[in-house]
């Protein structure tokens, strides 16, 4: 390691503790503090995650100064925005901050959050790429999930912060999430390295729902990762349904409800279908069909084809003969 990045881990280290100190034990942090509550999060939770508060006082260039640190280095870690006249201000203010860390475990940027919506602001703010954090190569909680992971044999991937914390305080310690942006194949490699077995809790929204058939379409390629969905209902995000239902049958949820690719397709194609129509009913079957042609198990196929087959009165053998034309095409 570089002495510059390990000069950029230990200011990220440090501003995650001065945010955290804000955010628990100043009146700056009240505010924050009684949303996160609100939220759900607990002390020992915002403890665990080393949550912190980045509050509407300039103070962390102060901070920084103080212990010797160049100008040069503050530019480099982009927890300043730089004005016209080249002075720093700060990049997070008046924002949760989720620290993110690295494999390791060391903190490498932040995500900060606005307490209250804005239209004028993103909801969600990251720190920029640096020398010490690239963002399609980092999972949220993947240094704290890993061993969880390796023991039970599998992950869970979220779209945000709250969903992974959600989960955890469920007691599903297996969650990760990509940074907000679609999943990337850095992140893919990532996950390899320690599992074969991977559920998709994406939000139960609309584009919840397209993310995880684009997920899917990046992960196929991947023929000894097991893939599988488990889905939110109601068009929740998880830390929604674990708000509305309790840990308790998030838990359950994430124990029982998991399904195939195969079973997530055929929910998916039905979007914006009436399946009253024999138009749409054919796009529809052709659909599934194509995406059944892609299943290597034979008796995984059997399973939905005779599902087809019952639901919309087809003969089996006609459903497989146009199963066959696509069959052709993959193999
Ligand atoms: P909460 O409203 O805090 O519950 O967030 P969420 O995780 O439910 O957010 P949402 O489902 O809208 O988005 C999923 C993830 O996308 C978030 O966790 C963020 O990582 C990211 N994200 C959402 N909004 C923004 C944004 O405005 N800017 C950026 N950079 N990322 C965002
Ligand atoms: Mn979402
Ligand atoms: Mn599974
Ligand atoms: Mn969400
Ligand atoms: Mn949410």
């Amino acid at each position: 390691e570089s002495s510059e990045t390990t000069k950029l881990k230990k200011m990220y280290g440090d501003a995650a503790q001065l945010f955290n100190h804000i955010l628990v034990n100043t009146a700056m942090g009240e505010k924050a503090l009684t949303y996160l509550h609100e939220r759900g999060l607990n002390d020992a939770m915002i403890k665990e995650f080393n949550l912190g508060y980045a509050p509407t006082e300039e103070l962390l260039a102060a901070f920084f100064k103080e212990k010797g640190l160049e100008q040069q280095l503050l530019r480099k870690s982009g927890l300043f925005v730089e004005l016209q006249d080249g002075s720093l201000k700060e990049r997070f203010y008046n924002r949760v901050l989720f620290p993110i860390r690295d494999p390791q475990g060391k903190t490498i940027a932040f995500s900060g959050r606005l307490l209250v919506k804005d239209n004028k602001q993103p909801k969600y703010l990251n720190s920029p790429e640096t020398k010490i954090f690239n963002k399609r190569k980092v999972l949220f909680n993947f240094d704290k999930a890993k061993s969880e992971i390796r023991h039970q044999k599998s992950a869970l991937l979220f779209e945000g912060f709250m969903d992974v914390l959600a989960a955890y305080r469920a007691g599903v310690k297996n969650g990760l999430a990509s940074m907000g942006t679609s999943l990337t194949n850095e992140q893919i490699y990532l996950l390899e390295r320690v599992t074969d077995h991977l559920d998709i809790c994406y939000d139960g929204d609309d584009p919840g729902q397209h993310a995880t058939a684009r997920a899917l379409t990046l992960l196929e390629p991947l023929t000894k990762m097991q893939l599988g969905v488990l889905p939110i209902p109601e068009r929740m995000d998880p830390d929604e349904y674990v708000k509305k239902y309790g840990e308790e049958k998030f838990a359950e949820l994430a124990q029982n409800a998991p399904e195939t690719v195969t079973a997530f397709y055929m929910r998916y194609y039905e979007q914006d279908r009436n399946l009253a129509n024999e138009a749409d009913q054919l796009a529809y079957l052709a659909d599934v069909l194509q995406q059944l042609a892609k299943v290597k198990a034979p008796v995984e196929r059997d399973i939905y084809l005779n599902q087809l087959a019952k639901r919309f009165g087809i003969e089996k053998t006609n459903l497989e003969a146009q199963l066959q034309t696509y069959l052709r095409k993959y193999t």
